[in-house]
Parts: structure tokens; C-alpha cells; sequence
């Protein structure tokens, strides 16, 4: 049964609504962590998900993501009771899956310096990383098979941790934008990539955007593999969605 319009429109039964998510999940008993939730609850908190992300896109039009991407990451993220849930770059979007992941885990990986300062201010809760790539975009095909130097260092406990849903956003792979906005090329995404494919627990949901460029889609082809692809949603750009079986 779907929440009214009504009932979505009013906070506190937004909450209630939230809270009863948790609750059935909370109940359920051990297994895969996909299949913990009960029917209703994932139903819940798809519904609930995709109220919150149209509210964020409407209060941060910045958000680059389009909303049926946000959408497709909704719909794994309440598969999970409690979600470990890393994104590889950190944006506008970054409150929105802080609030929508509640009840689980959200990580935030950033390289860019001033960008984290600001997407730190516009959502000082999120528990958001600096990191430091060393790869630029142009190293792309010569890196291909180099797996040793597409690691970069990560704080153990994001090592640790079996990543549930990873959505890689970041770092810049705009190639031409990077250059004519800071002189410089951007790092690509071949790490991320690479790193996604390592840090995901088998069975993982892994989000790849900006498909349509060669570097994500070879590198996604490479680790992630057309056997573990789920969907590829084509707007604006491309995304695609894997889910990995090791
Ligand atoms: C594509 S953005 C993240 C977009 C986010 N997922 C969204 O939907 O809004 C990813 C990376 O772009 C880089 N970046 C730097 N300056 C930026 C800017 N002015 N706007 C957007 N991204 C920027 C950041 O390093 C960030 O990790």
C-alpha cells in the first residue's frame, strides 16, 4: 500500500513512515542482507527514497545526477536494511543520500580540496573522505592492466568495510572541462572504477555514471564486466548498473 499524497506532504508522517521502514527491518531475521527487508518495508522505503530525492533536486538543482538515475540508486539502497552505501565524489547530491541512508552507513570519497571544503559546509554530518589520486585521465589505456597502480590508499575502515552500494561519480573525468576550468587535466576514473570492483561485497550494487566516455565504460567493461550488468539508463548521459557475483 502506497502512502497518500496527503501523508507524504505532512513531516511528521513522513517520519512515522521512515521509522516503520526500519522497523520491519529490524525484525527480520538473518540471511542475505538483500533479502533481509520484508516486502512492505522495501516498498516503504522506495516510495519514501524517491520522496526525498525529488525534494533534494528541488532544493539543490545543482545536482547533476538526473532523478531517474537517483531513482535506480533508490530502489537498491532500500533492498538493504542498513546499507553500507560509498560514493566516489562528493557533490550537491551528497545531503540527499546522507538522509536517505539514515539507518546504514554513508561514505563520501573526495579529491578535490576546495570542492570538499564546500559540499563540507553544505552538509557538515556527511562522513566525507579526502583522498588522493595519482593517475591523470590521459594514463587511461597504458593503466588498463596495472591493477598495483590503480589502488590508491583508503582509511582502514573503509577497507574494511563490505561496500552494500557503490555509486562512482568522481573523481573528474571531464577532460576538456578540467582543462579550460583549472589547466590541468583531470584524474579520471580509472581508480575508482578499479577500487568499486575491489571494495564491494559479492552480491554489491555498483553505479557507474558518465558512461557514455570511453575511460568509464572501458574501465567498467574491464572490472565489472557485461555479465554482472543489471541496466544502463541513457539520458543526459549514461549509468550503468552492476551487480557483481564473484
Ligand atoms: C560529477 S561531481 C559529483 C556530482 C554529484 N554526484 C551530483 O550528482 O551532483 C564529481 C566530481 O567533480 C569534481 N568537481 C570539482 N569541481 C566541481 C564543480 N564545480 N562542479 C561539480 N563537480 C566538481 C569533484 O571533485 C567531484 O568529485
Amino acid at each position: 500500500m502506497l502512502p497518500d499524497r496527503g501523508k507524504m506532504n505532512s513531516r511528521w508522517e513522513g517520519k512515522t513512515t521512515l521509522k516503520k521502514a526500519h522497523m520491519f527491518c529490524k525484525d527480520t531475521k538473518t540471511g542475505n542482507e538483500r533479502n533481509m527487508a520484508g516486502k512492505s518495508a522495501v516498498l516503504w522505503k522506495k516510495v519514501w527514497f524517491k520522496y526525498l530525492a525529488v525534494r533534494a533536486k528541488q532544493k539543490y538543482p545543482e545536482i547533476q545526477l538526473q532523478i531517474k538515475e537517483v531513482f535506480l540508486i533508490c530502489n537498491a539502497l532500500a533492498n538493504y536494511a542498513k546499507p553500507n552505501f560509498m560514493i566516489f565524489g562528493a557533490g550537491y547530491d551528497t545531503p540527499l543520500w546522507t538522509m536517505c541512508n539514515r539507518g546504514g552507513r554513508t561514505v563520501f570519497l573526495e579529491d578535490d580540496r576546495a570542492w570538499y571544503e564546500k559540499i563540507k559546509g553544505l552538509c557538515p554530518g556527511a562522513e566525507i573522505y579526502p583522498v588522493n589520486y595519482h593517475t591523470v585521465y590521459s594514463q587511461w589505456e597504458e593503466l588498463i592492466d596495472r591493477e598495483e597502480e590503480l589502488q590508491i590508499p583508503l582509511p582502514p575502515a573503509v577497507m574494511a568495510t563490505p561496500w552494500d552500494v557503490i555509486l562512482v561519480d568522481g573523481p573528474c573525468g571531464a577532460y576538456a572541462w578540467s582543462l579550460q576550468q583549472y589547466g590541468v587535466e583531470p584524474p579520471g576514473r580509472m581508480a575508482s572504477i578499479f577500487m568499486a570492483s575491489r571494495l564491494a561485497r559479492n552480491g554489491g550494487d555498483i553505479f557507474i555514471h558518465d558512461c557514455d566516455r570511453t575511460v568509464e565504460r572501458v574501465y567498467a567493461d574491464r572490472y565489472l564486466q557485461t555479465a554482472h550488468l543489471q541496466k544502463e539508463i541513457r539520458g543526459r548521459t549514461i549509468m550503468r548498473h552492476y551487480r557483481l557475483a564473484r
